[in-house]
Formats: structure tokens, C-alpha cells, sequence
């Protein structure tokens, strides 16, 4: 309406105001005060309201077509398709080998949808179904990703398949990735490779590689923190001895070496020397719960053409002198390795290991702890500590890598 269209309404009110004024109490006037406010009031938040929902009421009040499919076509502009559950990712996966390059769904797609059949049914959104088949009782492996879920595996005759990242440097030199790594199932991470990290020195390969950090740097202590407090098990193998020590005194939680053999027996950097099996146990303050499982690489066992089953054994069985029989595991390297010891061939061949060592007087509670048992109470104990550190609402460590380029110093606006 215009201006002065409501001009013209409202002046002969005002004009018999003041005769009005005579006639009424003043009370029944500001009666009719409140009420025209609040009829202005209605009038405009009616105003307000239609102009923003006119967009979607407007398309399905008034007239449509009578006949059936035309109808279908016009309430479809405005009220499109979403749907519950499309299978396209199945499609991509069985017909197209996963490769979203080769699902062009700008042409036609081997199945029932593609983007001018979407385009043509009028589809306004839909959800894309994940979804892989059920597992057959016939499933050989089983992911695990607690202690309990690797019995449970075993229980069920399945193998349990466990995830381990293998050098820090796998990181990016950030402990937000570490977490991210925890949520994807892996379940321990070694401190280094055989290069030194932003978290810590590695013992290379050859003896005398000069360290960087003399153990672990700041980071890596606050690395070693936020992995024992979201249950990622600390590995020391590939570890300089340094950093070894320095883990063992500051980790909270059990820690392992996920494939390394006994330096006294073998004397290269890849093996564990005895000063630090000897900080290993559970018998006295100030020692820490870990097991130590044994790497069958043939130059880490013995000298050439010496490694076989009885020198592992020797290994083993020096590592449980120095250290516990509660304390040592197998990490035999298979498929990592370019040759393998007599009589350890493959992974078909681990009971002759268990023979041999039943043959030197293991018991077999002390073997079944040696199998895996060794290693169950590690991971238990890892997974307990993070659930303590975690209830006492231990803060996550954001703590950032010093030379990273890309995060901003923080700037007080
Ligand atoms: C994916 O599909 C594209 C397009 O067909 C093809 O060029 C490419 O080689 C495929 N990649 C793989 C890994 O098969
Ligand atoms: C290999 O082991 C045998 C038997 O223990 C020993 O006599 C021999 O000296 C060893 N060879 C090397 C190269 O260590
Ligand atoms: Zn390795």
C-alpha cells in the first residue's frame, strides 16, 4: 500500500481524536491504544513471515496440473528427491574397480544411476550407501584393536589382524596425525626407522650414526605422553639406545620392541643390549612391564650362515635370562627380511621354534606366554593406563613440531 493512501485512512482518526477524547475515559483509550499496537505488531511478523516462506509455499498452493504425471513433474521442482540409501559406492567398487575416474557418471553408468537419470528423476539429495558384504563364517582374518578383541578372534578360530605404523618420521611430525592413526585401528607406533625423527633418534643401521636429539626431543616426550594417553603402544625397536632409556623412564604405560633380538648374543644396533632389558619387568620399582619380541632376520641372529632355529632360540632365551620369561615375544620380520634362518623358513615353521625350546625345559605356561600371552598383558596394560590418564582428564597434547611452516603462530587480536 502507499504512503499516502495510508495517510488519507489514518487522517480523519486523528482528526476526531480529540472529540473522542471528551466522549472516553482516558483508560478505554489506551485499551485501544494497546490493541492497535498489537494488531500492527501481528500485521507485520505476518509480513515477515510470508515473504520468507512464499519461495516454498508459493509452488504447491494454487492450481496444478490434473493430469497425473504432470502434476508429479511440478511438485518435484519444488519438493525434489531424498533418498534414504543409494548403492552407488557398490557400484564403483564391483563394476568400475573403485576408480572414481573411471565412473564417469556425467555419461552412462553400468547400473540405475548416473547424473542426467538423477538429473531427470529429479533427485534433490540422496544418502551414498557404505556397505560391503556381512562376513562368511569362512573369514580367515578378524581386525583387532583391543587385548580382549584378539582373544574373542581367536576364540572364533579367526586370525586376529592387528595395524602397527613402523617409524615416527609416518607422522609428519605431528601428534594430531598420531591420534587420527589411533582412530583408523593402529595400535602401535615405533618411535623411528632407521632415520632420526622430529620425535627421536633411531640407531640406524650401522654402529656410530650420530644422534640429533641424544633421545627423544621435546616433542617426543609429548609424543610418548599423548600415546600413553590414548592407548598407543610405544615400539622402541630401530630406537638409538638413548632414546630407549629415556622412553622407559618416562612412559607410563608397558612399551614393546616389536622385532628386535638381544645384542649380548648378536652385537648389532637393530638388538636390545642388556643394560636396557635389565630395566624390563615388573619386580621392581622403577621397571617397566614390556616384552621384547624376537627378530629372526638372519644378520640380526647370527654371523653368515649361522642363523637357525636353535640361534633364535639363543635369543630368546638370553632376553628371558636378562629380563623375564614374562618379558619376551616373537617378532619374526617375515616378508620384511631378504632371508630367513634354517628351519624358520616362513611362518608355517614357528613350532619348530616352540619345539626347540621345550626340548631347553620352557614350561609350557612360560611358552604360551612367549606365543602371545606376553603381549596381551602389554596391550591390556596400555589400554588401562589411557583409560586412567583419560578419566583424570588428561589434556591432549597439542604441542606443535618447530620447524613446521604451515601452522600460524598465534596471534592476540
Ligand atoms: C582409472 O580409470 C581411468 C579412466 O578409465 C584410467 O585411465 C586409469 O588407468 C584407471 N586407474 C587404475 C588404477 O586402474
Ligand atoms: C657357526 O656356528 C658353528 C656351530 O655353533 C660354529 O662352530 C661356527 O664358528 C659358527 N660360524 C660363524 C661364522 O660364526
Ligand atoms: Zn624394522
Amino acid at each position: 500500500m502507499s504512503t499516502q493512501h495510508s495517510n488519507g485512512e489514518q487522517a480523519p482518526l486523528l482528526r476526531r481524536g480529540p472529540t473522542a477524547n471528551k466522549e472516553q475515559p482516558p483508560v478505554h483509550r489506551s485499551v485501544r491504544a494497546i490493541i492497535y499496537g498489537v494488531l500492527t505488531v501481528i500485521f507485520v511478523v505476518g509480513l515477515i513471515v510470508v515473504s520468507v516462506f512464499w519461495e516454498e509455499v508459493g509452488g504447491i498452493v494454487g492450481e496444478f496440473p490434473k493430469d497425473p504425471e504432470q502434476a508429479a513433474r511440478r511438485l518435484l521442482k519444488i519438493a525434489p528427491i531424498i533418498d534414504g540409501h543409494i548403492d552407488l559406492p557398490l557400484v564403483a567398487r564391483e563394476e568400475y574397480a573403485n576408480n572414481a575416474s573411471w565412473l564417469d557418471l556425467e555419461k552412462e553408468v553400468n547400473g540405475h544411476v548416473d547424473i542426467p537419470r538423477l538429473k531427470k528423476g529429479q533427485v534433490g539429495g540422496f544418502f551414498w550407501s557404505a556397505y560391503v558384504a556381512c562376513p562368511t563364517d569362512e573369514a580367515t582374518f578378524e581386525l583387532a584393536l583391543t587385548s580382549q578383541q584378539i582373544k574373542t578372534a581367536i576364540g572364533r578360530g579367526r586370525i586376529a589382524s592387528l595395524l602397527g605404523i613402523e617409524g615416527g618420521h609416518q607422522l609428519g611430525n605431528s601428534i594430531a596425525v598420531l591420534r587420527q592413526l589411533y582412530l583408523l585401528g593402529v595400535r602401535y607406533v615405533t618411535l623411528t626407522h632407521v632415520c632420526h625423527n622430529a620425535f627421536a633418534d633411531s640407531n640406524g643401521v650401522q654402529p656410530g650414526i650420530i644422534p640429533r636429539w641424544n633421545g627423544l626431543s621435546s616433542l617426543g616426550v609429548s609424543l610418548i605422553h599423548e600415546m600413553n594417553r590414548i592407548g598407543m603402544l610405544v615400539d622402541l625397536s630401530h630406537t638409538s639406545d638413548e632414546t630407549a632409556r629415556q622412553a622407559l623412564k618416562l612412559t607410563q604405560a608397558p612399551v614393546i620392541w616389536s622385532h628386535s633380538s638381544s645384542r649380548a648374543v648378536h652385537d648389532v644396533p637393530r638388538n636390545v643390549p642388556d643394560d636396557i632389558l635389565a630395566m624390563i619387568g615388573t619386580d621392581a620399582p622403577g621397571k617397566v612391564d614390556a616384552v621384547v619380541m624376537v627378530n629372526f632376520n638372519p644378520p640380526f641372529v647370527a654371523n653368515p650362515g649361522n642363523a637357525t632355529v636353535q640361534t633364535v632360540a639363543d635369543h630368546i632365551d638370553h632376553i628371558a635370562e636378562i629380563a623375564g620369561k614374562n618379558h619376551v615375544g616373537l617378532g619374526s620380520d617375515y616378508d620384511g627380511i631378504a632371508e630367513t634362518p634354517k628351519g624358520l623358513e616362513d611362518v608355517s615353521k614357528y613350532p619348530a621354534l616352540i619345539a626347540e625350546l621345550f626340548r631347553r625345559g620352557w614350561t609350557r605356561f612360560e611358552l604360551a606366554g612367549l606365543t602371545g600371552r606376553n603381549l596381551l598383558r602389554v596391550m591390556d596394560g596400555a589400554e588401562r593406563v589411557a583409560q586412567e590418564l583419560q578419566d583424570l582428564g588428561t589434556e591432549p597434547s597439542y604441542d606443535i613440531y618447530d620447524k613446521r611452516k604451515d601452522v600460524g603462530t598465534r596471534i592476540d587480536l
